[in-house]
């Protein structure tokens, strides 16, 4: 068994947590900066950068108090490593090293889009090896055979926007405010997803991509038309309708153990619904982490840094932390 210490900061939470091998988590603090962000509609990277190094350290050793643990007691340090905003990934790397130098345990480089791929497993012992995973995140929309730690297919990623991405525009647009995804959400539930007419981008071609830029136009055009929960309530089933579609032609070419949904997006309960019930359709099982661990947090990190600790991919002091970063 291994105690592995994970730490995040690539965009706009930080946090830590303390994971193990037999996947319970000990620890988890993380502290959001939302309210920071708020005046300006987005994350400014500026801001983010400072926050991060005002919370990381008291983070960490909130974590290893709550879980009753010393720093000589952990097995390995995984921190993010990109890809995300660059101040930010530096601020949870450079903490990582330090840890790392001062205890002499090894560091774990950790993809923060692995590790949303690899959190449905440590919510799930029983999700195996190859399963297909949609990662929809504020950054990134993608596909991906999950084939092992480390082995990544990828099937399809977005053309323009990524899921999360539109959400957050849209919700601008709809001046719904910050942050984008949830209050999307909330607004769609007072809503009728059939009022406003959308078009659903690549729907029915046999394009694998995605595709979400012309979407979040035409709601642009239709904004001040209709109510805003029926934009809302329609956007979002259109993006629902996008990812069903995109993920049905790519269970054409692979035969999965289950059908699996991370990041950000993947907290939407309209998004889960419809992949359950796609999943269902072709006798898959569906696995979606719980609500918390789909949103950016450092057990996910752990868990991915204890999942490569276990196949003896640790990394020197001197890896860089890197702003893009494909899996
Ligand atoms: O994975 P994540 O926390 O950070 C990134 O790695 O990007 O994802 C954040 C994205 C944001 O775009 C946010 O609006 C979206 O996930 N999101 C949601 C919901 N909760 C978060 N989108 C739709 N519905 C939600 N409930
Ligand atoms: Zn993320």
């Amino acid at each position: 068994m291994a105690l592995i210490l994970g730490l995040e900061s690539s965009c706009d939470e930080t946090a830590a947590a303390l994971v193990t091998s037999d996947r319970r988590i000990l620890a988890h603090t993380l502290a959001g900066q939302e309210a920071a962000h708020r005046p300006y509609g987005g994350v400014v990277p500026e801001i983010a950068a400072r926050a991060h190094v005002e919370v990381m350290a008291p983070l960490v050793e909130a974590a290893l108090a709550e879980a009753g643990v010393t720093l000589a007691e952990v097995d390995a340090i995984a921190a993010t490593a990109g890809p995300g905003l660059i101040g930010g990934v530096m601020v949870g790397l450079v903490t990582g090293k330090a840890l790392a130098l001062a205890s002499g345990k090894p560091l774990v480089a950790v993809n923060h889009l692995e590790g949303h791929g690899l959190s449905p497993r440590l919510s799930d012992p029983d999700l195996a090896f190859p399963y297909l995973l949609l990662l929809v995140s504020g950054g990134h929309c993608q596909l991906l055979l999950v084939e092992g730690v480390g082995r990544y297919r990828r099937l399809a990623t977005t053309i323009d926007d990524a899921a999360g991405e539109a959400f957050d525009k849209t919700a601008k647009l709809l001046g719904l405010g910050f942050p984008g995804g949830p209050a999307v959400e909330k607004a769609a539930m007072a809503g009728d997803p059939h009022a406003v007419p959308l078009p659903r981008p690549l729907v029915g071609s046999g394009e694998p991509h995605f595709s979400f830029a012309g979407l979040k136009s035409d709601v642009a055009r239709k904004a001040g038309k209709f109510p805003v929960a029926d934009l809302a309530a329609s956007f979002q089933q259109a993006v629902v309708d996008c990812l069903v579609d995109r993920t049905r032609i790519a269970l054409r070419s692979v035969r999965p153990t289950a059908l699996v949904v991370a990041g950000g997006v993947a907290a939407n309960k309209a998004v889960r619904g419809a992949l359950e019930s796609l999943a269902a359709e072709h006798g898959l099982r569906f696995v979606a982490p719980p609500l918390w661990l789909c949103t950016d947090n450092a057990a996910m990190i752990a868990w991915a840094g204890a999942e490569r600790f276990a196949a003896g991919l640790t990394d020197p002091l001197d890896v860089p932390a890197r702003p893009r970063w494909p899996l």
